[in-house]
């Protein structure tokens, strides 16, 4: 039987400002899609937060870009968007960017990771769910998960990870995608990556050695770009990814490893920041100094004939307490820049800006330089 596991999620509302998803928007959720597992149209699901994002996680067997489930997470996500207004909750609404659902909702706003593969004996699942951040964030830990031997000892001394994986990078600039091999052509992938607003890992493969069925993805990351998308700032692009790990995979404790560093990432406070990605658990899921930092919660299942155990909260546990001392200890560094580069992103990058204001009415008063 192969299963779809899927995560939609957007940003209807936050509680106050963009610190939190409100307790009746994950209600509405929870009964929308309750209704859905009666009716079998999905086998199970999750409801969960990352600071002001509602996430959807779901399992069902119509694959990925089901017209019916992302039809669903659109029409969970409008109701929620009612609520949110009655509520007065910050930028109600704010990544819904269409009126009407028009079959997929790519490109309308909400973020998705889906996925479709063959359930193994044993199936161990990670739902990431970022917030303050973009998907290039996705690109460091990915990449020590499948492709760093120094994160993931089985990359060394498990047969069956020995011969490395495949990465399909994005280029969101250009609407391209290329498949790269690891560790074969490590250094090109890692040429890509490092620029991380520009290139993005969308999925991860296994090589055709490996026992898993090569087109199954072992690993995909939600790219919508909604700023790209709207053409202008609407909201960012909070990212979730799913993982699938052990027998044949990194094990479920390389792949949180590769969050050990609390690295840097854009999206923090207007979306035109740097800071530090600190993991944490769903308690501490909400964003506060400066609407931050960013933040990235785990939740781990195992899945079994398309259902799903409660999630156990990865982060919430004292062995990330290290990375969110150090996380924290970047954040109070960086915030003494104020509206200093590397802290606020580069022009290109900002989400927006008043920069043409301020050249415009600085106009003439620019003179040439002799
Ligand atoms: P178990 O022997 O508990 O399955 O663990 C395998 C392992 O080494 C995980 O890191
Ligand atoms: P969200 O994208 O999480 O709504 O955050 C907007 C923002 O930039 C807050 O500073
Ligand atoms: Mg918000
Ligand atoms: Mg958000």
């Amino acid at each position: 039987m192969k299963t779809t596991f899927s995560i939609i999620k957007a940003d209807v509302g936050g509680w106050p400002g963009h610190a939190l998803v409100h307790p009746d928007l994950k209600e509405i959720a929870r009964t929308k899609l309750t209704d859905a597992k009666r009716n079998n149209l999905i086998l199970d699901f999750n409801i969960a937060h990352c600071g002001d994002d509602l996430e959807l996680i779901m399992t069902h067997t119509n694959g990925v870009d089901a017209k019916e489930i992302h039809s669903l997470a659109w029409d969970t996500f409008c109701e929620a968007t009612e609520r949110a207004r009655d509520l007065g909750l910050y930028g109600a609404g704010q990544d819904l960017l269409c009126d009407a659902f028009s079959g997929n909702i790519k490109g309308m706003g909400p973020g998705i990771a889906e996925m479709e593969f063959t359930e193994r004996k044993a199936e161990p699942i990670v739902a990431f769910l970022m917030d303050k951040t973009e998907p290039g964030a996705f690109n460091f830990p990915i990449f020590k998960m499948f492709a760093d031997p120094f994160n993931t000892a089985g990359l060394i001394i498990d047969p069956s990870c020995h011969d490395g994986f495949i990465f399909e990078v994005w280029d969101i600039h250009e609407h391209k995608n290329v498949m790269l091999k690891s560790p074969e052509e490590m250094y090109d992938l890692l040429a890509i990556i490092g620029a991380k607003s520009r290139f993005v890992i969308k999925r991860v493969f296994p090589k055709p050695s490996s026992k898993l069925p090569k087109d199954e993805p072992v690993s995909a990351i939600s790219t919508e770009k909604l700023y790209q998308i709207a053409g202008e700032y609407v909201g960012k692009d909070d990212p979730v990814g799913i993982v699938r790990a052990q027998s044949g995979l990194p094990a479920l404790g390389e792949v949180l490893e590769a969050f050990s560093l609390g690295h840097l990432v854009s999206g923090w406070m207007r979306g035109s920041h740097n800071g530090p990605l600190m993991p944490v658990g769903l308690k501490d899921a909400q964003c506060t100094r400066f609407d931050g930092p960013p933040r990235v919660v785990a939740l781990g299942f195992q899945l079994k004939n398309g259902h799903i155990t409660e999630p156990v909260d990865l982060f919430d546990d004292p062995a990330f307490d290290l990375t969110r001392r150090k996380a924290q200890d970047i954040m109070d560094y960086l915030r003494r820049h104020g509206p200093f580069e590397p802290h606020r992103l580069p022009m290109e990058d900002m989400e927006y800006t008043t920069l043409p204001k301020v050249m415009k009415k600085l106009g003439t008063r620019f003179k040439k330089i002799k």
